[in-house]
C-alpha cells in the first residue's frame, strides 16, 4: 500500500500531517481514463428484457464484455440474435438461469468466469421479479420465491463474485475499484399497497449495499444501488401478474400524478446512471442508493 501526505487547512508546520491511501485513488487520470470502461467485463443478470437489456447495451456500448442471463433461453437467443448483428454487442454472451435457485447462480458465475476469460470487474444484480398481494393473501410460497429471486440472488451472487472482483481490482493497472451496482425499487424507501414482500426486498438490497460497500471497500470493490421509480417495461407480465388493463391504467395514473416530471421513466435512463457507477469516474462513491424516479421520492 503506498500513501500520500496531505496538509489540510487547519494543519501548522509541526501537526502531523493526515495519511491517505494513494492506491485506491483516481488522481492523475485523465478525463478520458475516468469516463471509460473499456477492456472491463461485467455480469448483468435479467438481460433479456426491460431495465437489464438496456444496462446491456450500455455497458458494452462502452466496451465491456458482457455476459447476461435470464430464465427464458429462447428470450436469450433472439437477443443474442440481434446483438449479433450490432458491433460491440457481438461479444455479448448468455446464459440461461433462474436467480432464485441456488445451483443456477453457482453455474452462472462459472459460466460467466468462462466466457469472460476468468475476469470480472462489474456485477449488476438486476434481475428481480414484483407481486401485487396483500400480506394477508401473501402464502409462504410466495413470500419465498420473491425473497430468493430479488434479495437472496443479490447477496449470494455478490458472494460468490467477490473473489473474481477482488482479483479484477487487484490486477487493474489503473488501481480502478470493481463494482458492484444493485437495481431495488423506490418501493424499498416508499410503501404501496399490496407491494409489501416486493417492497421489503428492496429495502433489504439497499441496506445490503450499505454493508458491502462498507465490508468490501478494504478490497477496492464498490458497491451502489440503483433505486427506480416507474419505468417502461413489461415486469408485471414478466411476473407473471394478471392485472385488469382499467386497473393498471389508474394506478399508473395515480403514479404519475405523485411524479413531479410528470411521466414515467425510460430504461435507458436507468442504464447510463449503472454505467456512471461503474466508471472510475465514480470512483469516491461507494454505499449509496441512487433513486432515478423523476422526483417522486423527493416530492410533499
Ligand atoms: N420497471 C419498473 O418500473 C421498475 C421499477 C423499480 C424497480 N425495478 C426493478 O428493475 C429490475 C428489472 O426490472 P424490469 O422492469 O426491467 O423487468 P422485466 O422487463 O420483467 O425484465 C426482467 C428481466 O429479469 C429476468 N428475470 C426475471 N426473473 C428472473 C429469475 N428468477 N432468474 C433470472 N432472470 C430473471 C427476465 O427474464 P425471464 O423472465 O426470462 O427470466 C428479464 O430479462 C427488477 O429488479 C425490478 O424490481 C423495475
Amino acid at each position: 500500500m503506498r500513501y500520500i501526505a496531505v496538509r489540510t487547512a487547519t494543519t501548522t508546520a509541526n501537526d502531523p500531517y493526515i495519511l491517505l491511501h494513494s492506491d485506491m485513488a483516481a488522481s492523475g487520470r485523465s478525463r478520458e481514463q475516468r469516463w471509460s470502461l473499456a477492456g472491463k467485463t461485467a455480469l448483468v443478470t435479467g438481460g433479456s428484457k426491460g431495465i437489464g437489456r438496456a444496462i446491456v447495451e450500455e455497458l458494452a456500448g462502452f466496451g465491456v464484455r458482457v455476459h447476461t442471463c435470464a430464465r427464458s433461453d429462447a428470450d436469450l437467443q433472439e437477443c443474442l440474435r440481434r446483438w449479433g448483428a450490432d458491433g460491440r454487442l457481438a461479444r455479448v454472451t448468455a446464459s440461461a438461469c433462474d436467480v432464485a435457485v441456488r445451483g443456477d447462480r453457482e453455474r452462472l458465475v462459472a459460466a460467466a468466469a468462462e466466457e469472460l476469460g476468468g475476469r470480472l470487474d462489474i456485477l449488476v444484480n438486476n434481475a428481480g421479479q414484483t407481486m401485487f398481494r396483500a400480506a394477508t393473501e401473501t402464502t409462504a410460497e410466495d413470500y419465498a420465491r420473491i425473497m430468493a429471486t430479488n434479495l437472496e440472488s443479490c447477496f449470494h451472487l455478490s458472494q460468490l463474485a467477490h473473489p473474481l472482483l477482488l482479483a479484477a481490482a487487484a490486477a487493474s493497472p489503473g488501481g480502478d475499484a470493481s463494482a458492484v451496482v444493485n437495481v431495488s425499487s423506490i418501493g424499498g424507501f416508499v410503501s404501496y399497497p399490496a407491494l409489501s414482500v416486493y417492497s421489503a426486498t428492496k429495502g433489504g438490497m439497499n441496506q445490503l449495499t450499505r454493508s458491502l460497500a462498507v465490508e468490501w471497500a478494504k478490497d477496492n470493490v464498490r458497491v451502489n444501488c440503483v433505486a427506480p421509480g416507474g419505468i417502461r417495461t413489461d415486469i408485471a407480465r414478466s411476473s407473471g401478474l394478471k392485472l385488469d388493463p382499467e386497473v393498471a391504467r389508474k394506478m399508473g395514473e395515480a403514479e404519475m400524478a405523485r411524479t413531479p416530471m410528470r411521466r414515467i421513466g425510460e430504461p435507458e435512463e436507468i442504464a447510463s446512471l449503472v454505467a456512471f457507477l461503474c466508471m472510475p469516474a465514480a470512483s469516491y462513491i461507494t454505499g449509496q442508493v441512487i433513486c432515478a424516479d423523476g422526483g417522486r421520492t423527493v416530492a410533499a
